[in-house]
């Protein structure tokens, strides 16, 4: 059981606009890996970096849509965790409650979480790699990547791409809500990945208390103000509960 301050939990209890951005470890105990974990499988010879790029996707299509294909199929089969709902939970009682994530795997949607900016994009959308369309269905004829019914594009999926710059709207809904918000969490992510990394310390520029719930130190654990180390899984709802019962 962790125990929280009594400071945090009195800021928390009178909050009224809180940000929390997420990483790959808030569904890691959704049995899904992290960007740092190694890969398994037939996919354990890559790793993401070699993959989740724009010359990976033009060097081999096919290589980089199966990876995808395989991501999309292990997201789906997955389900949000106690740390997804206690995020939702921490929504319903805050009247102003931002929830970045760099997960593209959808759980938070699914979880029941309603203000989302996904900065990464969503694995579970296709688009065409050439017009943009969004694909709702496609045919994966065996050995070719599926195209765009407009344009005769290749599909790929909807995310953000190392190299690639992220959604602009996106972005700036979170460095307005990360500069506005009184406290600011990061959650399972390992604050290495820009400019998601930055939006804690522009938080705490802007006089926001820091909080970290990661499985272990960061970077930035030594500029936060409460650092929890375990599982979110486990810390957050703890935290729901000490707050709001
Ligand atoms: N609870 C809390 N934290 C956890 C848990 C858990 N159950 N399991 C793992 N972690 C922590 C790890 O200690 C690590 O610090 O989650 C963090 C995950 O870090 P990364 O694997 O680097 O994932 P993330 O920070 O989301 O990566 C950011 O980098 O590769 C790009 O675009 C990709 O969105 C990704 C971005």
């Amino acid at each position: 059981m962790t125990n929280f301050p009594p400071d945090l939990i009195q800021l928390l209890t009178k909050a009224t606009h809180v940000v929390a951005l997420t990483g790959a470890g808030v569904s890691q105990e959704s049995g899904l890996r992290t960007f740092r974990d190694a890969q398994s499988g037939l996919w354990a010879q890559y790793r993401p970096e070699d993959l989740a790029t724009p010359r990976a996707f033009a060097r081999d299509p096919k290589l980089v849509w199966n990876w995808y294909a395989h991501r999309r199929k292990v997201a789906k089969s997955s389900h949000p965790n106690a740390g997804h709902y206690a995020l939702v939970e921490m929504e319903r009682n805050i009247p102003e409650f931002t929830l970045i994530t760099q997960n593209v795997d959808g759980l938070h949607h699914v979880a029941g979480s309603k203000h989302i900016l996904e900065l990464h994009g969503n694995i579970l959308n296709v688009r065409c790699s050439q017009c943009g369309t969004f694909a709702d269905d496609w045919h994966e004829e065996a050995g070719n990547v599926p195209r765009c019914a407009k344009c005769n594009g290749l599909l790929r999926p909807d995310v953000v791409w190392f190299e690639e710059s992220l959604p602009r709207e996106q972005l700036e809904a979170a460095v307005q809500a990360a500069c506005t918000c009184q406290v600011f969490f990061s959650i399972g992510t390992s604050g290495l990945v820009q400019p998601a990394a930055s939006l804690a310390h522009a938080a705490r520029t802007e006089g926001a208390v820091v909080v970290e719930v990661n499985a272990e130190p960061t970077p930035l654990t030594p500029r936060v103000d409460f650092a929890f180390h375990g599982k979110s899984g486990e810390i957050l709802p703890e935290l729901v509960k000490a707050v709001w019962g």
